[in-house]
Parts: structure tokens; sequence; C-alpha cells
């Protein structure tokens, strides 16, 4: 066993979250923000693990006494193969950004779905019942919302993608099929009009543009990015097309406050914990 994590003298529960990189990272305002409202004595730290390292970093994480971590890119889904069970969302997620270090081993979980329909459903006071939505993007972070989006019973999923082949592989993976959702590229978006629009692509990172036509924003449309920090050019095609606009930090908080609730059985209040970290932006 190493020493690189011990446990400090006043020994509080520990908790972490690895990623690579994970400097940027707010999860750590976050949980202690959680931690303080909710009078839980409990420690979060930014973990870096080398990137062919995870599983040697969590069982050091283990060995040293923490409870358990969250797991950010790109280590979703080899946390999933490392979890000895997993919760039920996360066999539709097949990605895990929670884990419990118990005395049977690490249970998986992943809150992503959870905090992005929350933030949807309740900050932003929008069902997502009976509506026409679009899932920009394929790839991990849109596999971690779309099963739960679909739960929530729209009127149709869409899934459009710049890679076709990987849009149709993400909507065959519909835990219900007689639920399913249509998989399209960008090209097949005219004509179209959805009432809330979430951008699961990576584009926002390099500020390009997605080649979608202005004509998909429905009246009273919510576009949301799961992004957040700046407007991104999806956030500001969106807001020139009338579109109500959202970025990812209430995503981000809400998952954190369900992560919270899983490992400490209190559920903190997070309006103000968004409000706490948009202000430090
Ligand atoms: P993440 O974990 O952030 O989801 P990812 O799994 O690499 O990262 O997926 C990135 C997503 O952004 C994919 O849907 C990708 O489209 P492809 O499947 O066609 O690669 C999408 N994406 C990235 N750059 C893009 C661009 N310039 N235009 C359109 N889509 C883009």
């Amino acid at each position: 066993m190493t020493d690189k994590y011990a446990k400090p003298f006043n020994s509080l529960d520990r908790y972490a979250v690895v990623g690579n990189p994970i400097a940027h990272s707010k999860s750590p305002l976050i949980h202690e923000a959680f931690a303080k409202q909710t009078n839980q004595d409990i420690s979060y730290e930014p973990i870096l693990a080398p990137l062919d390292g995870f599983e040697a970093t969590v069982r050091d994480l283990i060995a040293s006494g923490y409870k358990g971590a969250n797991v950010t890119v790109p280590f979703k889904f080899e946390a999933f193969q490392l979890s000895t069970s997993l919760a039920p969302q996360v066999d539709l997620a097949g990605a895990v950004n929670t884990m419990i270090f118990s005395d049977i081993g690490i249970i998986g979980h992943n809150t992503d779905g959870d905090g992005l329909v929350r933030d949807i459903t309740q900050n932003l006071a929008t069902n997502i019942e009976g509506k026409r939505v679009l899932l920009l993007g394929a790839g991990g972070a849109a596999e971690g919302v779309f099963q739960l989006l679909l739960v929530k019973k729209p009127a149709k999923l869409v899934v459009a993608n710049r890679t076709y082949k990987k849009a149709l592989r993400l909507v065959e993976k519909s835990f219900d099929k007689a639920r399913r959702a249509e998989a399209c590229t960008f090209d097949d978006l005219n004509d179209q009009q959805f009432d809330i629009i979430i951008n699961a692509t990576s584009t926002g990172l390099t500020d390009t543009a997605l080649p979608i036509p202005n004509t998909i924003f429905a009246k009273g449309c919510l576009a949301y990015d799961m992004m957040y920090g700046r407007e991104t050019p999806f956030m500001k095609q969106a807001r020139e097309n009338g579109a109500q606009v959202a970025d990812g930090l209430g995503m981000l908080v809400e998952q954190a406050a369900e992560a919270f609730y899983i490992w400490r059985g209190v559920r903190p209040e997070t309006q103000s914990v968004i409000q706490l970290i948009r202000n430090l932006a």
C-alpha cells in the first residue's frame, strides 16, 4: 500500500474526483459548498490519474480509506468496467461517474443523465414529456444522457451526429424497444423543428459551429449546451434564432448533488451553489 493518499490526523470521510486533466474541475468547490450547507464532515480533492493508471489510482484511494470518488474524462468507461456492482441507471448509460467504495466492492453509479434532466425540468421549468427533443452528438456525453431523456417520454427523440453510424449505434441501445429514438445526420434536419435541443458534441471546446439550420428552433425552444463557462457558437446561433439558451453549469451542479446524495443520504440545495459557481466564472 502506498501512503500517497494517507489519511490526515483529523480523519474526515474522504472523497475525490479522478480525471485527466483535472486542475480545471469545479467539483471540489461544489462538494465543499454542499458539505458546508448540510454540515457533513467530508473532504473532497481533485486527483490526477495517469492516462494508463486509472485502476491503480482507484486501488490507492481504496487502500487509503477513501469512501468514494467521482470520475470524469476520460475514465468513465474504465470506471464502469472496474465496478463490481452497478446501480440500475448505469446499465442504461454504459459509463460510471460516481463510485462508492464499500465492503462489498466498488458500486458504480451514473448521475449525468439525472443531472441534465433535473436541470431542464426543475431549474429551467421545462417539461420533457410530449416535447420534440433533438440530441446533437453521439459520443460519451450524449450516451450518458440518452436513456434518461427517453425515460421522460418525449414526443420524439432525434439523435443527429456528424458520423451517422455512431448516431445509429446510440439509438439502437434504447432500453425500451417500444420507445425508439431516430438517428440522422445534420443534413437531415432541414424541415424539422424541435422544442428542446441539447448540444452534446464537443464543438464548444474548439469554438466550432455546427452545420444545423436556423429553422430547427421551434417557438419557445430551449437550447441547452452541455458546455459551460462561455457562449458557444451553438448557443449564439440559438439565441439569434429566438431560443431560450442554457449552458451546462446547472447540469454540473445537479449531477454533483445526486452523487452527494448517493454518498451521504442528504440532498443539498442546488440554486445557491449554481449561483456561487457562476459568480466565480
Ligand atoms: P465526449 O465525451 O465529449 O462526448 P466524444 O465521445 O469524443 O467526446 O464525442 C464527441 C462528439 O462531438 C461526437 O458526437 C462527435 O461527432 P463524431 O461522432 O462524428 O466524431 C462530435 N463532434 C466533434 N467535433 C465535431 C465537429 N467539428 N462537428 C460536428 N460534430 C463534432
